[in-house]
């Protein structure tokens, strides 16, 4: 079978099972598994594909057409340009997310600067508050390679696969791995310089609705917010403002239409919040606050 009509074969099945962009999902996969970039295809339709190529294609088929995400067939996606192994263990990184890392490490090198300028040198100090994959905490130690970042989360399985990741990157030596519920994973009493958190945030109710690919197969504790989606930004809201140092600043990510409500939430309990940053598709996205 030629490269061609497995791509199409496979993107009549997936249309079938109802699978969003059934061409670009094959067209990921066939590429992922002959190790050529997508576009290479395009130049190499007539290829011959091997029995063992057109098997395991069938098998990758089988898994998207049961609505398995195609990040986890691959088992690795690309994070502000660095490769993270996934499994069901972890949660997705969105491309939103990348807006939160990027800002989180752009406060963290801005504040080393004003440091140096003021002869106040001091290591920046960030925690990654449910890290999942660890994507926000590794991007933030890559990018300011002088911070020290703690990460935490309530599923061990996730720090395990989030700990290799930052291996893969070179910035474990920098990354302490926290098991446990939120600020309670912290070994002492300590104030960062910056917390992060892309905390979960769909309302209970609302998960069952939600595509199959995420309800069936992303860690429910990844998604569930409490009732109206709100309850951690309500807990972080109340229980982190004594964990930033004087000039520290919290970054959150918000859920669609959160804005507003998660505004007041912080406003209630006596922060500043200092701007919402939009993301590509102009959707309010990422709240910074700080202590008033
Ligand atoms: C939406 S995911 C975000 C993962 C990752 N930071 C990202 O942006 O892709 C939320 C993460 O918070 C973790 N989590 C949920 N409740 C928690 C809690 N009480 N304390 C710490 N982590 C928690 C989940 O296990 C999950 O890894």
């Amino acid at each position: 079978m030629t490269a061609l009509e497995s791509i199409q074969r496979s993107t009549e099945f997936l249309t079938k099972k109802g699978v969003e962009s059934p061409r670009l999902q094959v067209e990921l996969a066939l590429a992922h598994l002959l190790k050529i970039p997508r576009m290479r295809l395009y130049l190499d339709f007539e290829r011959q594909l091997q029995p063992s190529e057109v098997a395991a294609l069938r098998e990758m088929m089988r898994r998207r057409g049961q609505r398995e995400p195609l990040q986890y067939i691959l088992g690795s996606m690309s994070f502000c340009g660095l490769e993270l192994a996934l499994s069901p263990d972890v949660f997705i990184p969105r491309p939103e997310t990348e807006l939160l890392a990027e800002k989180g490490w752009e406060f963290l090198n801005a504040s080393l600067a004003q440091g140096a300028s003021s002869q106040t040198d001091r290591t920046p100090l960030a925690l990654d508050v449910g890290t999942g994959s660890g994507c926000l905490a590794i991007a933030l130690a890559f990018h300011c390679p002088q911070a020290e970042v703690f990460a935490a989360d309530l599923s061990a399985a996730a720090l395990e696969l989030a700990s290799r990741n930052a291996a893969r990157h070179g910035t474990d030596s920098r990354i302490r791995f926290l098991h446990g519920d939120g600020f309670a994973a912290l070994p002492e009493p300590m104030r960062f310089d910056l917390i992060v958190s892309n905390p979960p945030y769909i309302p209970s109710a609302e998960i069952a609705a939600l595509p199959p690919e995420v309800r069936d197969h992303e860690p429910r504790q990844a998604l569930d917010g409490g009732a109206d989606g709100l309850d951690y930004y309500r807990r972080w809201a109340s229980e982190s403002a004594s964990f930033l140092r004087a000039d520290g600043r919290l970054m959150v990510e918000l859920g669609a239409g959160q804005a507003g409500r998660v505004t007041e939430i912080f406003q209630a309990q006596k922060w500043i919040v200092e701007w919402v940053e939009r993301d590509y598709n102009q959707h309010p996205r990422i709240l910074v606050a700080h202590p008033g």
